[in-house]
Order: C-alpha cells, then sequence, then structure tokens
C-alpha cells in the first residue's frame, strides 16, 4: 500500500492563486459579456524587451549547429550569466560575491520552496502575516508546521510576525527563538520596505541564534527609494546569515520563459546535531546537481541580455511603465477614499477594504460590481484580513479603466 506524506492533509484548500483563478473562471463562465480585468496575481504584461530576444534568437540559432550545440548545462548556470550577476547586481553595488555563490534556477518560486530541503524538519520556522504563501506552504509540506488551528486561522508551530499598518509594516523580532526566518522586501503583498537599519536588527537577531535568514528581494528593481537596500547583502554581515533569492520575472517579465537565482554565500553556515558547522552552500550545490539539470541555454542567454546597456535601458522602461501603473492605482484609489499603502517601492499596491467587509466579501464585490480581480489579504495571512492587494502589472489601458470603474462607480 503506497503511503502519503500527510503533512499535505495539513494543507489549506488549494493554492491562493489557484483558487482565485478558479473563481474568476466560474464569474466568466456565467457572464460571458463581461470584460473581466485582472490585477490579481503579480504576473506581467509588457513584452520580452528587443535585446533579450536578440541575444535567444542567436542562441537558438547555435543550438542548430555542430559548434554551438549545447546538451546539459551546469547544473549551477552558465559562467558567463553568474559572471553578469556578480558585476551588475553586486559588484555595481560595492558586494562582494562569488560566482560558485550564485546558483541560476527556473524561478524563484521553486527556490524558495525548495531550499526547504536543506533544513532539519525540526527548525521553528517565522513569518511574517501576511505573506507570500509559498514560504509557508512548503514548510507545511515538509512537516515543519503543527496542526492548522480552525479557530485562530494559524498554524501549530510556525511564529507569525504581524506585518499591519499598526506597525508600519514592519515586522517585530521574534519574541522566542526561530532557526529559519522569511523575509520579503519589497514586500510582496503588502508592497512596503525595510531600510538598512531595520535589516540590520535581523542580521543581528540571526546571528545570535544562529538562524539563517531567506530574503527574497524578486522585487528589488522597483525600488525608487535611495536608502532602501536592494539587496540583504548591503549590510554588513549578511553574507554570514542570509540566502537571498533574486528573479528575473518581475524585473525583466521573464514569468514565462522561467529564470531566477538564489545566492548561498560560503561564510553561511548551518549546524548538524552534534554542532558541527556545515557550509549550506555545499549543500545547496549537492541539492541542485542531484536534483535540477541547469535553466535552458537560451533562456540563460536571454537573462544575460539583461545586463547589456540596451537591455538595462529597455527594461528600465517596463519597470518604470509598471511604477506608473501603481502611482495610477494608488491615486485612483485614493481618489476614491481608500487607505492605501506600497506601490511606491514596489508593483503592488495594499489597500484597507471597506469597514465591515472581509477581504473575500471585497474580492466578490470588486468582481461582481466592477468586473476586476485583486488579491483579498486574508489569502496572506490571519493579519492579511482586512486588507486587499492590486497588482501594477497590468496594461496601461486596463488599469486606468479598472480605476475609472472604481471612481465612477460604474
Ligand atoms: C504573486 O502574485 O504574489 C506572485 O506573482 C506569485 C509568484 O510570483 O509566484
Amino acid at each position: 500500500m503506497i503511503k502519503i506524506n500527510e503533512n499535505f492533509m495539513n494543507l489549506q484548500d488549494s493554492y491562493l492563486f489557484s483558487t482565485i483563478a478558479k473563481k474568476v473562471a466560474e464569474y466568466t463562465e456565467k457572464n460571458p459579456d463581461k470584460k473581466v480585468i485582472k490585477l490579481g496575481i503579480g504576473d506581467v504584461t509588457r513584452p520580452i524587451v528587443p535585446a533579450v530576444i536578440r541575444a535567444m534568437k542567436k542562441a537558438v540559432e547555435e543550438q542548430g549547429t555542430q559548434e554551438g550545440f549545447r546538451g546539459y548545462g551546469p547544473e549551477q548556470g552558465y559562467d558567463f550569466l553568474r559572471k553578469a550577476i556578480v558585476e551588475n547586481d553586486y559588484k555595481s553595488r560595492g558586494i562582494e560575491i562569488e560566482e560558485d555563490e550564485i546558483f541560476v534556477s527556473d524561478g524563484a518560486k521553486c527556490d524558495c520552496g525548495n531550499i526547504v530541503d536543506i533544513f532539519a524538519q525540526d527548525n521553528k520556522v517565522a513569518i511574517t502575516d501576511p505573506v507570500y504563501p509559498v514560504y509557508l506552504d512548503t514548510n507545511v509540506m515538509s512537516g515543519r508546521s503543527g496542526k492548522w488551528d480552525e479557530d485562530k486561522n494559524i498554524y501549530e508551530n510556525i511564529v507569525y510576525l504581524p506585518v499591519t499598518a499598526q506597525n508600519d509594516f514592519k515586522p517585530e523580532l521574534p519574541k522566542e527563538k526561530v532557526d529559519m526566518i522569511y523575509l520579503c522586501f519589497p514586500n510582496n503583498p503588502t508592497g512596503t520596505v525595510l531600510d538598512k537599519k531595520e535589516l540590520k536588527k535581523w542580521i543581528e537577531y540571526a546571528k545570535e541564534n544562529k538562524a539563517v535568514i531567506l530574503y527574497d528581494s524578486a522585487y528589488e528593481a522597483f525600488i525608487t527609494e535611495e536608502n532602501i537596500p536592494h539587496s540583504i547583502y548591503e549590510v554588513e554581515g549578511a553574507k554570514e546569515v542570509a540566502i537571498e533569492f533574486r528573479s528575473f520575472s518581475k524585473t525583466a517579465g521573464f514569468t514565462g520563459l522561467r529564470c531566477a537565482y538564489v545566492v548561498v554565500p560560503k561564510k553561511l553556515k548551518g549546524y548538524t546535531k552534534k554542532q558541527e558547522e556545515i557550509s549550506l552552500n555545499k549543500l545547496w550545490n549537492r541539492r541542485t546537481c542531484t536534483k535540477f539539470n541547469g535553466v535552458s541555454y537560451v533562456v540563460q542567454r536571454g537573462a544575460e541580455a539583461v545586463y547589456c546597456k540596451e537591455g538595462k535601458e529597455q527594461i528600465k522602461e517596463n519597470i518604470n511603465y509598471y511604477l506608473e501603473n501603481a502611482k495610477i492605482i494608488k491615486e485612483g484609489l485614493e481618489k476614491s477614499g481608500y487607505t492605501v499603502y506600497g506601490g511606491k517601492n514596489s508593483p503592488y499596491v495594499w489597500l484597507k477594504v471597506p469597514e465591515g467587509m472581509t477581504s473575500w466579501e471585497f474580492f466578490d464585490e470588486l468582481l461582481e460590481k466592477y468586473n476586476i480581480v485583486g488579491t483579498p489579504g486574508s489569502g496572506f495571512g490571519p493579519h492579511g484580513e482586512g486588507y486587499f492587494r492590486l497588482t501594477a502589472f497590468g496594461t496601461r489601458e486596463n488599469t486606468i479603466e479598472a480605476m475609472e470603474r472604481i471612481n465612477n462607480k460604474y
């Protein structure tokens, strides 16, 4: 008899974005005449920029020649891309990261999910709340949570760190000792940021407690303010305590192409039960070689082109386009009297739902009354209740139309 991984039985319903997609599909089927504007999942709409397309076309042609053909590539990513990442994302900001600390992958979602493989089951996990559901669900799947508590809407054995308007969306350090800490800044879903001083507190906590920070900076390209760190390694001491996740998805529109990377510094150590220090870089490399055969050569050539002069300019234009959308959403909502957060250093706008309504009730109202899809805050965790997320990744036309519908009470 085949036995299942019973940790899966602890998971709640379906994955947040699948639930939303199902609800929207049902609505569209019943209302085929309605034009539904989707500002729910953070999926991009701008096409891949010409510099990237040109590089990929060249790489495709190479694959059809005897000299240019490539089979399996290095599991950790081609040297040309790791080098471009080191130079452009780190050296340019005064950060020393070595090429063998970079692991190129097919997405930050997979990386955030897969990283749990290298950590013991009895580690205590802390997440901010609300949070990108992948951090939590993958720890539930791998047995690091207890049971779901129906009354409190939380998992036992997980430390939830509230981020709400009350604490200005800045999580407080855990009151108890934790081992794995998930931080995401600019934050998904709240769109808020932390400065270096605030991040420093976390690095010190992690050092004192021999904990690891799993730092998701998938949205760093949207930072507009000067004093906000793009990488956790901009803060002293971070290389000893943090793994960083980066993605080409939101930065360069690779949600369909798939390319991302993880930085696992060689200084970063984990411990055996006997307290021996083990390099996490070595463990992640071992895991990667065993379970992954690398991102396709063509896509990695495309990712490399993100860093050429032309690529950088073209991508900047797209980022500015989305930031302008965020501004339109923020101002549109404020015009209609909503209290709004984020959207300044982030493609996400986080709003307070009208008094007396739950996040899901607001979801239904927005869908049925205005034919707009967003993401209910409570889907990101109990402290997301009463909030709602809209993404700036839609087209300009749809973004403007969505705000007109809300402003004109269409
Ligand atoms: C989101 O909407 O939160 C993200 O697009 C989901 C993801 O990146 O997987």
